[in-house]
């Protein structure tokens, strides 16, 4: 096969291969740390950043990302077989839909999506799967002597940074759909429980330029609140930022109380929370809770994967729509709608009963 003379054609990689028999397929899935490794080394060597629309050899490539050219080359080899970068006839590599994914600037990044999933903590925590499945509890306790959020905090500053930032990219993506969704009309003010840097109080306080709104989240996390809603910030004077562990107290009276993607890690910490929002509402309070669930997903590789990560880290798991259900009734809440907010995203609209 001739290599083409002009333009990016479509990379022979690309095709579709045959699917391998069982016994190559099993011997694919144990190696997944490869697979994991590689993606991890091309993001954290911004391979994809440096690679334009222009295909690209791989000792051009090495060149700007200042690594040796064999190796590199080997990663993308291995990269490639996964739809990651994709190797032309001529030996050059070019971008593919995933591999542009890596890239910092794309709309849709998941550069950072990819290093949180592959933090070194997690290399640490999945040896011991077997482990947190026979005793259904974490493993980052016995490995760090404290809570997962306590110890990403104080002793892995890198991973807390790589995970506010995977949170923000994901944050931002998903607030504009909760605030699409959420119809707040005759509420005066909201409350994000675990709001992170605070891109869905932002998003909702846009849409209702009267209401106030409250960003509460660890102090570490709150310190780096968006912009907008710190002194000086355009949103400032409407929001309060409210540092603290939100299964000691929730120490704000709102009219409806937002908790996304929070109530995933263990049974107690769930019910402590949700007992806080409950007094803190009191009755007539509307909660709503956003959740990815395992029973209603396009994905179940991932959330699955992703479930079994949450057991090994807090605990904790993703929910099904009974299991969300029944741990929100057992708080006394009043389950009312429950919608998608977008394919990833469920939101379970309650009220504290009067
Ligand atoms: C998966 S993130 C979700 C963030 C945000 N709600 C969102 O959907 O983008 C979980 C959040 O819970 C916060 N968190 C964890 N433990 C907490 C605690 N005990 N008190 C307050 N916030 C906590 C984390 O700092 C993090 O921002």
């Amino acid at each position: 096969m001739t290599a083409p003379s002009t333009g990016i054609s479509a990379p022979l990689a690309q095709d579709a291969p045959p699917s391998p028999p069982p016994s190559m397929r099993l011997r694919e899935l144990v190696f997944g740390a490869a697979c994991a490794a590689a993606v991890r080394a091309a993001a954290r060597l911004g391979v994809a950043d440096a690679l334009g629309d222009t295909p690209m050899s791989a000792r051009d490539l090495a060149a700007a990302v200042k690594t040796e050219p064999g190796p590199l080359r080997r990663l993308l080899r291995a990269l490639s077989c996964y739809g990651v970068f994709a190797e032309r006839a001529d030996g050059t590599f070019v971008h593919t839909e995933m591999s542009r994914l890596l890239r910092e600037d794309d709309p849709n990044s998941l550069r950072y999506i990819s290093l949180w999933c592959t933090e070194p903590w997690t290399w640490d925590a999945w040896p011991k799967l077997d482990e947190a499945v026979r005793t259904g509890r974490n493993v980052v306790e016995d490995l760090y002597g404290k809570e997962f959020f306590v110890y990403l905090n104080e002793d892995a500053p890198e991973s807390a940074d790589v995970f506010n930032r995977a949170m923000t990219t994901s944050s931002e993506q998903s607030a504009r759909d909760v605030a699409a969704l959420l119809d707040l009309s005759g509420a005066s003010s909201v409350a994000d429980i675990g709001g992170g840097q605070g891109h869905v109080v932002a998003s909702l306080l846009d849409k209702y330029p009267a209401m106030r709104g409250f960003l509460l989240d660890l102090p570490r996390v709150v310190e780096n609140a968006v912009p907008r809603l710190r002194t000086g910030g355009d949103l400032a004077g409407r929001v309060r930022i409210v540092p603290g562990d939100v299964r000691e107290s929730v120490p704000v009276e709102a009219d409806v109380y937002v908790i996304k993607n929070i109530l995933e890690w263990d049974d107690e910490s769930t019910a402590r929370l949700l007992r806080n929002v409950v007094e803190a509402g009191g009755p007539g309070a509307r909660v709503v809770v956003i959740e990815n669930l395992v029973d209603d997903t396009p994905s179940m590789r991932f959330s699955t994967a992703m479930d079994l990560l949450l057991l090994l880290n807090v605990g904790g798991a993703k929910h099904t729509t009974d299991s969300m259900t029944g741990r929100l009734k057992a708080a006394g809440l009043a389950v009312g709608d429950i919608r998608p907010v977008n394919p990833y995203l469920h939101a379970f609209d309650c009220i504290v009963p009067v």
